[in-house]
């Protein structure tokens, strides 16, 4: 029954370990008016602090209405380590409320990268929403409850759903995706304030509208991958794709998932090849950490394509205080990368997830009014 508090100078689920579901929503406003926006957030924030506390389930006591909630979790709501992360797309600041002169200073509509196929019913939102849990029927829950209280103001856009795996109870491993590696070993670590604010958190050094303090960049990619050409892969090449040992996660040529991979003493890419996923990602040169981010991703499982094929792959979400050496200079160095044979990105965006609310009564988004 683990609640994890919304409340906080920055909103939980962006450095918040990994649950094991999510369901990544996005939304278009319908709201006709800057006072109903104010409304939408309102709720938004009143029906988060609900979901994320333990509590009774109302009981229905009149058979002629709907009745109050789902009925999914029967009569207790256990929070199940739930986060919702609220963030806005650039779109939200167009004519419509007149907030364009707040706009963050780096948020625009995602672009296409040279590897991209992008469907624009995959892309954009005004609104997402990054709703996180340990269960799938957590996260459900939580989505029904928030559309059924904001269907005045929201008509959803694109959703989809991720997991990571759930062997792992203590959440003590790193994470393997679908193409079987271990990925997070080189994130940079959450529990480093100092890291964080260097890399994730907007503070009072960035330029960036007063009210993004607190705020972050959001990067969401949906990436599609080939499985079937993979799976008939050498074990050679995948290594080399990525620059590590598939089942241990190690650096190519090391025994352990977190020793460091030595680029001074690889100085011509003979062992951890340039070309490699996470040489070109993050060269260590001239600091650690030169891609300014830290990821926070989850595979996907859709069904199947009209060939045939598994559609699955990676939704990749990305934070960073700065759009630009975050996420798009990172994936400019990734460009042609070995990897793009079995990966199509097809969808996602870019969001600024709102700063956090520290006191009862206030709600996410205020400070933006
Ligand atoms: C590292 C997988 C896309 C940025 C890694 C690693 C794996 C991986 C297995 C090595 C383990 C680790 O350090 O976490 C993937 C897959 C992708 C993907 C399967 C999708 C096809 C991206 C994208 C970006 C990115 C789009 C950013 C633009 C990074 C960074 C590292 C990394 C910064 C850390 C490297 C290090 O510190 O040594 N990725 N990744 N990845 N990836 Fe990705």
């Amino acid at each position: 029954n683990h609640k994890i508090d919304y409340k906080g100078h920055h909103q939980a689920g962006v450095i918040t370990k990994e649950q094991k579901n999510v369901s990544f929503v996005t939304f278009n406003v319908t709201a006709n008016s800057l006072d109903e926006l104010k409304d939408l957030f309102k709720i938004i924030t009143n029906r988060i602090a609900y979901l994320t506390q333990p509590q009774k389930l109302p009981v229905n006591s009149n058979d002629k209405m709907p009745p109050f909630e789902s009925g999914m979790l029967g009569e207790h709501l256990d929070p199940d380590s739930l986060t919702v992360t609220v963030s806005l797309g650039s779109s939200l600041f167009d004519f419509r409320f007149g907030l364009k002169h707040l706009k963050p200073r780096h948020l625009v509509a995602m672009t296409s990268f040279p590897n991209d196929r992008l469907d624009s019913d995959w892309c954009g939102g005004d609104i997402a929403l990054q709703i996180c849990a340990n269960s799938p029927e957590s996260v459900v829950y939580a989505l029904r409850d928030i559309l059924q209280h904001t269907s005045l103001y929201l008509a959803p856009h694109w959703k989809i759903d991720g997991f990571l795996p759930s062997r792992d109870i203590d959440h003590k491993s790193t994470p393997v995706n679908l193409f079987g590696f271990k990925d997070g070993t080189g994130n940079a670590p959450a529990d480093n304030t100092d890291l964080m604010n260097e890399l994730v958190w907007v503070t009072d050094s960035d330029k960036e509208p007063t009210w993004c303090r607190g705020g972050s960049y959001q990067a969401v990619r949906l990436i599609r991958f080939n499985l079937e050409f993979w799976d008939r892969t050498p074990l050679e090449d995948q290594e080399n794709d990525f620059g590590r040992h598939k089942v241990t996660g190690a650096p190519l040529g090391m025994k352990h998932e977190h020793d460091s991979p030595e680029y001074e003493k690889d100085p011509h890419g003979d062992r951890i090849l340039f070309n490699s996923h996470m040489r070109r990602a993050e060269p260590r040169n001239p600091e650690r950490y030169t891609a300014k981010l830290r990821r926070r991703s989850y595979s996907y499982s859709l069904g199947i394509n009209e060939s045939g094929m598994l559609d699955m792959g990676l939704i990749f979400i990305s934070y960073q205080k700065n759009l630009k050496t975050g996420f798009i200079n990172t994936q400019k160095r990734l460009n042609g990368e070995p990897l793009e044979r079995y990966i199509k990105p097809f969808g996602g965006g870019y969001y600024f997830v709102l700063p956090g609310v520290i006191n009862d009564g206030e709600y996410l988004g205020e400070v933006l009014f």
